[in-house]
């Protein structure tokens, strides 16, 4: 029953950010005016989205009680400062992830789209989670055997944590060589470059901007279309046992 409920805190936690809701801050639709906007992920706010950005000097309030949080910034930057007090500045292709109940506060130093997943963390007696802050492009490329997508994983595989963020690159043309069915649940946004998923039986082109949820069990495939390389930041549950 928990992880019911944590599986739906999750994805009102994406569809949250992909019809962006005011979920971090009360901040009204800023229509960004385009001039100078083509920071890496510019597609992802332009233009099938629409979302609303952190006004300057806004500031975060605290997930839920037990809620874990993980931020990634789209465009932008943002100021998470902890309970110690100590602050970093994060900016586009950076990330946080904060344990449940650990007091922060994110703030906005200009505008800022933020990608944020909250969901009731599954705690092991004396595993705790701890913060990391890290950047994407710090991180390792790992192995894919039988595939040939570039692969990055913003979160230790360690046992205490109960989920990964993936970030998986496509050059055109690169498509998954295993259609996939696992119990374990997606939320994707697509960060960069466009092409075709497959869930189940039906076939859906998608752009930098778009977000999918994947259920459990579904089965899934993408391939990359277009010229420009395909980017997508992949949630995955992990480390527990789905029964
Ligand atoms: C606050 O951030 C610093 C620097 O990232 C980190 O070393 C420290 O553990 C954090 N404090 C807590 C309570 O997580």
């Amino acid at each position: 029953m928990n992880h019911a409920l944590a599986i739906i805190f999750t994805t009102l936690s994406l569809l949250k950010m992909a019809v962006a809701e005011e979920e971090f801050c009360s901040a009204p639709l800023i229509v960004d005016s385009g001039s100078n906007s083509k920071h890496l992920y510019w597609k992802v706010t332009n233009p099938t989205l629409s979302p609303s950005h952190l006004q300057e000097n806004s500031l975060s309030g605290l997930p839920p009680y037990d809620a874990e949080r993980f931020i990634f910034v789209v465009q932008g930057a943002v100021t998470l400062t902890n309970v110690s007090g100590i602050s970093h500045k994060l900016t586009v292709d950076s990330y946080a992830y904060l344990p449940p109940n650990v007091e922060h506060s994110l703030k906005c130093d200009g505008s800022a789209t933020l990608v944020v997943f909250e969901r009731r963390h599954a705690s092991l007696e004396n595993q705790p989670t701890e913060q990391i802050v890290g950047s994407t492009d710090q991180q390792p490329l790992l192995e894919t055997p039988g595939e040939v997508f570039q692969l990055r994983k913003l979160i230790p595989t360690s046992i205490p944590y109960d989920f990964n963020i993936h970030i998986m690159d496509f050059q055109p043309g690169e498509y998954l060589n295993v259609k996939e069915v696992h119990y374990n649940q997606h939320g994707l946004l697509l960060l960069e470059g466009q092409g075709i998923y497959r869930l189940g039986d039906s076939w859906y082109p998608v752009q930098a901007g778009d977000a999918i949820w994947m259920a459990p069990f579904v089965p899934q495939w993408y391939a990359a279309l277009g010229k420009s390389r395909s980017r997508y930041l992949l949630y995955k549950d992990v480390n527990r046992n789905p029964l």
